[in-house]
């Protein structure tokens, strides 16, 4: 039996924040991270809300959410007791929220009582991790990552504001932008593909083509920044249904040890992968079609496409290795086994078209260390 489900409700467009004008609520607890403060960001949630309302804002969240900010962020939902919570920022706002409320749910079960009827709306500040329409959380704990996947950490309402785009630095725009194309990637070689998530997959794969670069030169466009952040949540959309594969698993591992943001470490992964994923062939040859990358064998588009990657993390500036982007080789390989344990035990390495021993693993690791 298969499933396919699209639950946020999707506001989206330059006048989506006024939704927050006729919130039927009137205690909220916000959950964003300390430079959404400084830049004034909350203040655009905050002056949105009913004016009765009681507000109160968690601004602790760092990237790579921790275990700890958790545990204090299910303390204040505790004392707090809002009736909506509100997700303001990037993936790791988003994440950290998740956790709260799975967590907190636990929490509230073991005294007998429940907070499942919490309203919960994530608001994106930029265009990467899908979170706000993915039950995924990734949570780190010491220096691994642990991925939580469960339906009742879904958003209700996922609301899309081109605005918040506006003033990112080149350097997020470029990690956020490649981890969309991860995501598409990923969701349309899936074991777990249906034509729903291809379809997703494949117009969020075309618009990152399009926009994308676009995007990275001049952020304050408004065409190319929307349509990142469409192509953003169409992927997430995607993958929710047809998980992910082995370039988040190696990513969600390198990431923890080497302290590489998410889509960065993603990004440096990318190419080795589709060069190893010779399963998944057919379909990365209907991706480098929709491209118009030229072959004369499947093959040699598959190879064209691993090319057309390496040529967009050139002009992202996104390194080609972990060598580049300067990790120890001793570090990395002390690390070894370690990272090859998380990668078999994450949940997305299941649905990966090729299925890697522990050597073809190594030689993988190795390739993606020394750009080679
Ligand atoms: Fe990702």
């Amino acid at each position: 039996m298969n499933k396919f489900m699209i639950k946020p409700e999707i506001i989206f467009g330059e006048d989506s924040l006024n939704y927050l004008k006729d919130i039927k609520y009137n205690r909220f607890l916000i959950i964003t991270d300390k430079s959404m403060v400084q830049l004034k960001l909350v203040d655009k949630i905050t002056e949105k809300l009913p004016k009765d309302s009681k507000i109160k804002i968690f601004s602790e969240v760092e990237p790579n959410p921790t275990v700890d900010v958790v545990e204090k962020g299910v303390k204040e939902l505790f004392f707090f007791q809002p009736q909506c919570i509100i997700a303001l920022g990037g993936g790791s706002s988003i994440d950290a929220c998740k956790g709260i409320l799975y967590f907190g749910n636990k929490f509230f079960e073991n005294l007998g009582k429940s907070n499942k009827n919490i309203e919960f709306i994530a608001i994106p500040t930029t265009s990467g991790t899908g979170s706000e329409v993915t039950s995924y959380s990734v949570i780190t704990k010491g220096n691994s990552k642990i991925v939580l996947a469960y339906d009742e950490m879904l958003p209700k309402i996922a609301l899309l504001n081109p605005g918040f785009m506006k003033t990112l630095p080149k350097k997020i725009i470029a990690d956020t932008g490649i981890d969309v194309l991860t995501h598409g990637m990923e969701a349309y070689v899936s074991k777990n593909r249906n034509p729903f998530t291809n379809s997703m997959a494949l117009e969020a794969i075309k618009l990152v083509s399009k926009n994308l670069l676009e995007h990275f030169e001049n952020p304050k466009d408004l065409i190319p920044r929307e349509n990142i952040q469409y192509a953003s949540c169409l992927a997430g959309i995607a993958f929710n249904n047809s998980s992910l594969g082995i370039n988040h698993s190696i990513a969600h591992s390198l990431g923890a040890k080497f302290h590489i943001s998410h889509g960065r470490s993603n990004g440096i992964v990318m190419p080795y992968i589709i060069d190893v994923n010779d399963q998944g062939e057919e379909f990365y040859v209907e991706i480098a079609d929709v491209l118009g990358l030229p072959g004369r064998t499947p093959k040699e588009k598959r190879q064209a496409l691993k090319i057309y990657v390496e040529i967009l993390k050139e002009k992202l500036e996104i390194p080609k290795s972990l060598k580049e982007l300067g990790v120890d080789f001793e570090e990395f390989k002390k690390l070894l086994p370690e990272i090859l344990k998380d990668i078999k035990n994450d949940i997305c390495t299941v649905y990966n078209p090729n299925s890697l021993n522990d050597e073809e693993y190594i030689s993988l690791l190795l390739k993606i260390y020394f750009g080679e």
